[in-house]
């Protein structure tokens, strides 16, 4: 493959792209994973790793002299929106033929939520771009929980969330990343084009605990906080105020069935059904027991 026909993949080392990467280099596509420290780099055939600050348009810019396709993912952060805007607007400088964004469901420049509003303002200017684009909104990730809950399952055999029996269609990143590959095969078929991505089945945070607990043979119990406990709890961890305002507000949303809906977008794009709580949480068992 020409190196100008390379696809990419910032947000290599983070939970989407790696598992991209790995998809990429299985079917021998040649492409540049992105790092801005390439300690963290792990070696697969055909993947180049390349350093580059997506603060830096620089760095950037000699990213795109090496590729023709892009996957966008970074984690939000108060420079999200110059950062990924750096991204797309060297893109465009050099012709680039497509671009897939990894963004949020409910993405708007508009809102309060600190993870919708800087992807909606990301999306938008994606759009007004002129370069081709995917953009994708995929529900929350199962592999959050590794982090918020592989603690307190350890030692308590406990999770803690405010979301009472409402249910969500969480995805297990592996999907997502499958999602983006199965696009950036053929992007010209799914041109301009926003999908929400969601698992298969809407579950509660009672069903996630009784996977996990399957997994690990042994009880998991879920307990159920009120908005108020949660605020005091994620306050204890020092998580800033507009952290814990959206955080509450996702979780409130869920309690009330709001984010009770599922569709077949991963399916009609994987021809198969997305991973489920049970397989996530076998594959991951090690983090749980
Ligand atoms: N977590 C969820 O449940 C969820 C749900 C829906 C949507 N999303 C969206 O998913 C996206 C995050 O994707 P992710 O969870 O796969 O990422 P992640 O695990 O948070 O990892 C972040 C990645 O971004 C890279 N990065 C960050 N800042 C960078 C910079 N300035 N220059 C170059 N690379 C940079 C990091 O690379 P290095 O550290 O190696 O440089 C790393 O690879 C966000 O847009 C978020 O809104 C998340």
């Amino acid at each position: 493959m020409k190196k100008q026909e390379r696809i990419a993949v910032f947000g290599a080392t983070g939970k989407v792209g790696r598992e991209l990467i790995g998809l990429l280099s299985r079917d021998g596509i040649s492409a540049i994973a992105i790092t801005r420290n390439k300690a963290k780099a792990k070696p697969l055939a055909g993947i180049q790793w390349m350093e580059a600050d997506m603060n830096d348009p620089g760095a950037v810019e000699q990213v795109m002299r090496e590729c023709r396709t892009v996957f966008l993912a970074s984690s939000v952060n108060p420079n999200f929106t110059q950062e990924q805007g750096n991204v797309i607007e060297a893109a465009v400088q050099h012709g680039l033929a497509h671009i897939v964004k990894l963004s949020s469901p409910g993405a708007d420049k508009d809102s309060r939520n600190f993870i919708a509003r800087p992807n909606g303002v990301v999306e938008e200017h994606l759009k007004r771009s002129g370069i081709a684009y995917t953009i994708l909104q995929p529900n929350t990730f199962m592999q959050n929980w590794i982090g918020h809950f592989s603690e307190t399952v350890q030692r308590e055999r406990r999770i803690y969330e405010a979301t009472g029996d409402g249910k969500k269609p969480f995805l297990d990143t592996r999907d997502i990343a499958a999602s983006a590959h199965a696009i950036l095969m053929r992007p010209e078929g799914h041109r301009d084009k926003t999908y929400l991505l969601t698992g298969g089945e809407a579950v509660s945070y009672g069903q996630v605990a009784e996977a996990i607990g399957e997994a690990i043979e042994a009880p998991v119990e879920y307990v159920s906080m009120t908005s108020e406990e949660a605020r005091e709890r994620m306050e204890r961890f020092g998580m800033p105020a507009m952290m814990v305002n959206t955080f509450i507000a996702i979780a409130e949303g869920q309690r009330q069935g709001k984010a009770d809906y599922v569709n077949d977008q991963v399916e009609k794009l994987l021809g198969r059904k997305p991973i489920d709580i049970r397989q996530f949480a076998k594959d991951h068992v090690r983090y749980f027991k």
